[in-house]
């Protein structure tokens, strides 16, 4: 059994000046991140660091030929640390970056996941409260040339330190904030429910949980819209918790699900979970009612002020308010899309599928896309 290690360092600061003022950057860092990100933030402090836009190289999530790009262009720079400043699309990037030679493309970091080695320190600040990537080992690419959206998973792309700061959350806009708080929930439960978690990564996965519950009912029962900003720096904690609790335990089904609506109809990470979430957990509770599953119950009602038997309901409920759930067909997803998604997940997700509450097979899958439908 592996043992539970935190190897990434971690600090807590409210605003981006004061984590510049003690890390001491300079002409030897990197800052990739988005351009909006280092006019508001960097810019100002004047810190003559080196910089590459995100934007300059493809919009959306990471794809191998933005990323393939990216590389390109860096082959000319010299620079020691990288300040990774963003959402999930920026960090996925920098977490290559990190573990690039100088000659290595895309292709290459997935044929030889076994040998990579840090080649940069790597420092990560998130922008969003979602993906908890600061704290796991996992880059997700879509590899267009291979018509995959797929995890990149080794100890060497873990960051040296991840800086959690408040107000990178100032200026996020509702949708990436709601996307990306439903993004930790999921992983929150999920890591929850894997058989592959130990008490410990419970712990973060069990807080993230009542945070993000809490945090959400309080803003909805405020009224919605900016009112999640009084709670932004506990969003915060708490996507980084759930993403030492998956980094640890893994995500499972719902992210498996996912994947396939954001490669092939690009819904964003976070929505694309939600549209899964509800439909796995159903099939979870229809295959296998007792368990686990009633401990994750337990919490939510606890939360929620709900019974055990209300409390998935009362957290769907929840979720809707923060952001309506719609089915697939919303989105553009043809019913014949769903027999080659779930063979697709069974497939090429075998990664996450091995952390479910309960084994899925591809006709179980089905019957989840087509509730989702
Ligand atoms: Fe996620």
């Amino acid at each position: 059994m592996k043992g539970f290690t935190i190897k990434t360092e971690i600090e807590e600061y409210d605003t981006f000046e004061q984590y510049a003022a003690q890390a001491d950057l300079g002409p030897q860092d990197l800052v990739l991140c988005g351009e909006h990100t280092y006019d508001k933030y960097v810019a100002p402090l004047s810190l003559s660091v080196q910089t590459l836009f995100r934007e300059k190289y493809g919009k959306g999530e990471p794809t191998d030929g933005m990323v393939d790009a990216i590389l390109d262009a860096l082959r000319k720079k010299e620079f020691n640390r990288i300040i990774a400043i963003g959402g999930g699309t920026v960090v996925d990037i920098a977490k290559v970056v990190a573990v690039a030679g100088k000659e290595d493309k895309v292709d290459d970091l997935y044929d030889n996941v076994d040998k990579l080695k840090k080649v940069h320190p790597l420092v990560i600040i998130p922008t969003t409260c979602g993906t908890g990537s600061e704290v796991t080992n996992i880059s997700v690419i879509n590899r267009v040339s291979k018509g995959v959206k797929m995890g990149l998973a080794s100890n060497a792309m873990l960051a040296d330190k991840a800086v959690m700061i408040t107000n990178m959350l100032d200026s996020l806009p509702y949708k990436i904030f709601s996307t990306s708080s439903i993004d930790a929930m999921v992983h929150s439960v999920e890591s929850f429910l894997s058989p592959n978690g130990c008490s410990i990564s419970r712990i973060f996965s069990t807080e993230a949980l009542k945070t993000i519950i809490q945090c959400w009912k309080k803003s909805v029962e405020a009224g919605g819209g900016d009112a999640w900003k009084t709670c932004a720096a506990d969003f915060l904690k708490a996507s980084n918790w759930a993403g030492l609790g998956f980094g640890y335990a893994g995500c499972a089904a719902v992210h498996a699900c996912a994947y396939p609506l954001g490669s092939v109809y690009h819904i964003p990470h976070g929505q694309s979970n939600q549209l899964m979430f509800k439909d796995v957990m159903e099939k979870y509770k229809q295959i296998q009612p007792t368990g686990r599953i009633n401990d994750l119950e337990d919490i939510i009602a606890e939360c929620l002020g709900v019974t055990q038997s209300e409390a998935l309901t009362a957290l769907y409920e929840l979720m809707d308010k923060v952001l309506k759930k719609e089915p697939l067909r919303n989105f553009g997803v043809k019913e014949s899309d769903l027999p080659v998604f779930a063979g697709d997940v069974i497939k090429t997700q075998q990664r996450l599928l091995k952390n479910n509450y309960i084994q899925l097979s591809e006709e179980q899958v089905l019957e989840i896309y087509k509730a989702a439908y």
